[in-house]
């Protein structure tokens, strides 16, 4: 036996011992300090929120963003959101074995999920949102089947959502929105009954959505799919997630008629289906959806009228999108019960008859977009609108005199009447403040976008 080979037996010897030995009187006595420590020095910190407050000498459980079981002292929770860390989650969290919540939101984290996290158990909360993590959604989660909220949003996780998810049977927050996800949702997603909010929201997720979904889905009260490449029909089940208050579904490639059952959801808010490729008419029933406050269908290829009594049914409505379709017939006579209407879109229509005198009604008014339609009649006088900013009314038959308060308007931005049959003085609009486009007898280039993207109206 040579020195060399003596050496490494030596070696051999010593240091898996040391090692463990050592490991050993940390996980003695206190294992979870072991594993933040760990996980502090393997994160860049740079505001050295960790670095001054994380210190040996006093209690994990006095640490900022850790908290600690009552009784037995180890890690329950773990909240370091927003506190601007980068680098790769550690492997080292996984040996937390009593987290019961781990929320790392709002960092700069990238990488992998390390698959020791998938020893975690007893987690019901797992909050990663607004970091830059990718890869693959793994499907060890299916594993943690006490989760109850899977926020991962507004990351850069690619390749398919997994089947395994399935497992997680207690989840009612299932949040992937905002990353690249792709090819089909699997169907047993939306098996999951105890599920409350879906959201897929941008993402390249395709594929069609389970015509039956709604049966399993009572607990349902936000499903958000819009911005994807999902097509098919929508579920005629729809109406069967009774809780549901938000259902965007729009900028996708949806085909077919509208449900009929929509109308059955008494606590609809907000329903967004614009920029797909329905056609046929939009049912009645919906517009008797008294909590109704979004109605957005623009872009596809609906034909219908409106009823009349619309503002009755739906007095909370705030925005009513419907431009860029086929719809006909008159604007209804109720509008000016809609006495909390923002937007009222329903340019590039066939509607014809009169503007109701009550359209100005609201208060709240910052746009009326009811260009390119066969409109004919007055303007009604505005009587008192101090938020309306965009009023298109371009390419109509509108005739007589254009109303001189126009002039009170005074948040007016943008107003095109180019292209009717108006006759008469141009009313002076000195009052105009923010005025910077006045168009009457040429048609402008509009900008609409702007004014109805900074509403956030457009899910
Ligand atoms: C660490 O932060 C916590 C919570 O902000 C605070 O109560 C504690 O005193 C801090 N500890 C040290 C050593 O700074
Ligand atoms: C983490 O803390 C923030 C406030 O600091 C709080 O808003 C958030 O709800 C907490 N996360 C969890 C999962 O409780
Ligand atoms: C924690 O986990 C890491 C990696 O999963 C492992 O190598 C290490 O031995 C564990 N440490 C403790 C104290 O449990
Ligand atoms: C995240 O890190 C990248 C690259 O280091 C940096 O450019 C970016 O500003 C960081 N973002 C935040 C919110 O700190
Ligand atoms: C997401 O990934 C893509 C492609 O891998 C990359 O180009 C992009 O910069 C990443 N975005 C973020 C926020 O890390
Ligand atoms: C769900 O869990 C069961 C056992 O609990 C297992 O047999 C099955 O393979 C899991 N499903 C998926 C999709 O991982
Ligand atoms: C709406 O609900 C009622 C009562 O639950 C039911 O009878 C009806 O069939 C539903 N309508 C549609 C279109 O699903
Ligand atoms: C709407 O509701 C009114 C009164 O509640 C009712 O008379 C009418 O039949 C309903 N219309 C539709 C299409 O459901
Ligand atoms: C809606 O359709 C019109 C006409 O095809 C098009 O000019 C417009 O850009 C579409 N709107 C959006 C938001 O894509
Ligand atoms: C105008 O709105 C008010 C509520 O702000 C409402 O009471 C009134 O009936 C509306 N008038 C018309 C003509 O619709
Ligand atoms: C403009 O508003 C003022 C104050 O409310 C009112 O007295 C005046 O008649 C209005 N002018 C027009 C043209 O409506």
């Amino acid at each position: 036996m040579n020195y060399h080979t003596c050496f490494l037996l030596l070696l051999g010897l010593f240091i898996p011992c040391s090692v463990v030995c050592l490991a050993m009187t940390a996980r003695n006595l206190n294992s979870d300090q072991f594993v933040l420590l760990e996980f502090k020095d393997c994160i860049a910190d740079p505001q050295n929120v960790l670095a001054n407050n994380w210190s040996a000498s006093t209690s994990v459980c006095n640490w900022i963003g850790v908290s600690c079981g009552i009784i037995h002292k180890r890690v329950i929770a773990l909240n370091l959101t927003s506190m601007n860390l980068r680098g790769t989650i550690p492997p080292h969290l996984g040996n937390l074995s009593f987290l019961l919540s781990l929320d790392l939101s709002s960092n700069n984290l990238s990488g992998h999920l390390p698959k020791e996290l998938g020893k975690l158990h007893r987690l019901r909360i797992i909050q990663l949102s607004y970091n830059r993590l990718n890869g693959e959604i793994p499907a060890w989660l299916g594993n943690l089947q006490r989760v109850q909220r899977l926020e991962m949003g507004n990351n850069n996780f690619t390749g398919t959502i997994p089947q395994a998810l399935v497992n997680m049977s207690n989840l009612e927050i299932l949040n992937l929105q905002f990353n690249q996800l792709s090819g089909q949702v699997p169907y047993s997603i939306f098996k999951i009954s105890a599920l409350k909010i879906v959201s897929l929201f941008s993402n390249s997720l395709s594929g069609s959505l389970p015509n039956d979904m709604c049966q399993h889905l009572p607990k349902l009260e936000g499903l958000y799919l819009s911005r994807n490449e999902l097509s098919g029909n929508i579920p005629s089940s729809m109406g069967k997630c009774n809780n549901l208050q938000i259902l965007a579904l729009s900028y996708n490639q949806f085909t077919g008629i509208i449900p009929r059952s929509i109308g059955n959801l008494t606590r609809l808010e907000k329903l967004y289906l614009g920029l797909n490729n329905l056609e046929g008419q939009i049912p009645t029933p919906i517009f008797n959806i008294s909590s109704l406050k979004t109605i957005f269908l623009s872009n596809n290829s609906l034909s219908s009228s409106l009823p009349n009594g619309l503002c009755y049914h739906c007095p909370m409505l705030e925005g009513l999108l419907l431009e860029h379709n086929e719809l006909s017939g008159n604007i209804p006579s109720s509008m000016g019960e809609c006495y909390q209407l923002q937007i009222l879109n329903l340019a590039a229509n066939k509607f014809s008859g009169l503007i109701p005198k009550s359209i100005f009604n609201s208060t709240m008014l910052q746009g009326i977009y009811l260009n390119d339609n066969s409109l004919e009649g007055n303007l009604p006088p505005i009587t008192n609108a101090p938020k309306l900013e965009n009023l298109l009314l371009w390419r109509n038959k509108l005739s007589g005199n254009i109303p001189n308060s126009i002039s009170n308007v005074s948040m007016l931005k943008e107003l095109d009447l180019s292209d009717n049959l108006f006759s008469g003085p141009i009313p002076t609009l000195g009052n105009l403040r923010l005025f910077n486009k006045w168009y009457y007898s040429c048609v402008g280039v509009l900008s609409l976008d702007s004014a109805k993207i900074s509403m956030g109206l457009w899910r």
